[in-house]
């Protein structure tokens, strides 16, 4: 199973969008696909019709147990999206409270990774939303994941405050003695713009490695996608944001290949095993 969770601790740069997308290109691909939202706004859930506030069992839950779930409690918060593939675990507006509280909480950072685990049988992909904010729930995610997948928006001051997510980063990779996949995407491009022109020459420089060659333009279907609570590859597939996602998604799902093959080369790529994460445990 592989989980990858997108992640900027800035709002409204598309972390939802590329979620939904990108989870949507999976399923259409024939992967069953958990989507997770760890966001108190629950903007996941809302973008498939449902009201956070209206749960009475959500991610919260899950994680306010700490470890004590079992399978079966889990599943009874997944939900089945109406569309083949999809499902959803939903969040609450009661994450914010977990965030505030749960921040000082010994081994916290593992819950989301050990309810996870439980249901490596039942999917392929599972794809985190994260709240915009650097906090407990975005370390969760972290630790439960294979790979990072970060948006940022193209226009000036995008990477302001992305040296403090880096070192949450970097924090968890030390701790968890591993390497997260990185991929930077470029989201609401509009390249007739000087000052998106020179975002995307800076984020070149700033990650030469980690910068997905391609980036997403802005288009209007995405949003409209989003208002009718239908995953954009499936409601607008030649739409060019649409079309701009169905290439990430390719280049993710390639990436991994050719990292499987270094990886049987001798090189660890893949996340870390039981005994790093009980040292992460003993760490936060
Ligand atoms: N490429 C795009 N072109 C046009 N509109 C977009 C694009 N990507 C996202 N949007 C719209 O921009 C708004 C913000 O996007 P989204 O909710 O995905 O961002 P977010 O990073 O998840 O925000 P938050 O930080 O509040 O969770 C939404 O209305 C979404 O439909
Ligand atoms: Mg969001």
């Amino acid at each position: 199973m592989q989980v990858w969770t997108v992640a900027n601790q800035k709002g409204g740069v598309g972390k939802t969008t590329s979620a939904v997308t990108l989870g949507g290109y999976a399923a259409q691909a024939g992967k069953r696909v958990l989507l997770v939202d760890l966001d108190a706004q629950g903007s996941m859930s809302s973008y498939f019709g449902i009201k956070p506030q209206s749960l009475k069992q959500s991610s919260a839950e899950l994680l306010h147990h700490e470890g004590q779930v079992s399978r079966q409690m889990i599943m009874d918060i997944v939900m089945e999206l109406p569309y083949e593939g999809l499902s959803l675990m939903p969040s609450s507006p009661s994450l914010i409270t977990l965030e505030r509280t749960a921040q000082h909480r010994r081994g916290f950072g593992l819950v989301l990774g050990q309810v996870l685990s439980l249901l490596e049988e039942d999917f392929d992909l599972v794809l985190i939303d994260c709240p915009p904010a650097l906090g407990v729930l975005m370390i969760n995610a972290l630790v439960a994941s294979t790979r990072l997948i970060i948006p940022v928006q193209a226009e000036f001051l995008s990477l302001q405050g992305f040296a403090r997510m880096q070192q949450t980063v970097d924090m968890v990779q030390h701790s968890l003695d591993t390497v997260i996949d990185r991929v930077v995407v470029p989201t609401m491009v509009d390249r007739r713009t000087q000052a998106c022109q020179q975002t995307v020459r800076s984020l070149r420089n700033e990650f030469p490695v980690d910068l997905w060659p391609g980036h997403i333009p802005i288009d209007t279907k995405l949003r409209d996608a989003s208002r009718l609570g239908v995953p954009a590859n499936l409601f607008q597939p030649a739409a060019k944001g649409v079309q701009a996602y169905g290439a990430l998604y390719r280049f993710l799902e390639q990436r991994i290949s050719s990292q499987r093959r270094v990886d049987s080369e001798g090189e660890t790529f893949a996340n870390s095993d039981k005994a790093t994460k009980a040292y992460w445990a003993e760490a936060v």
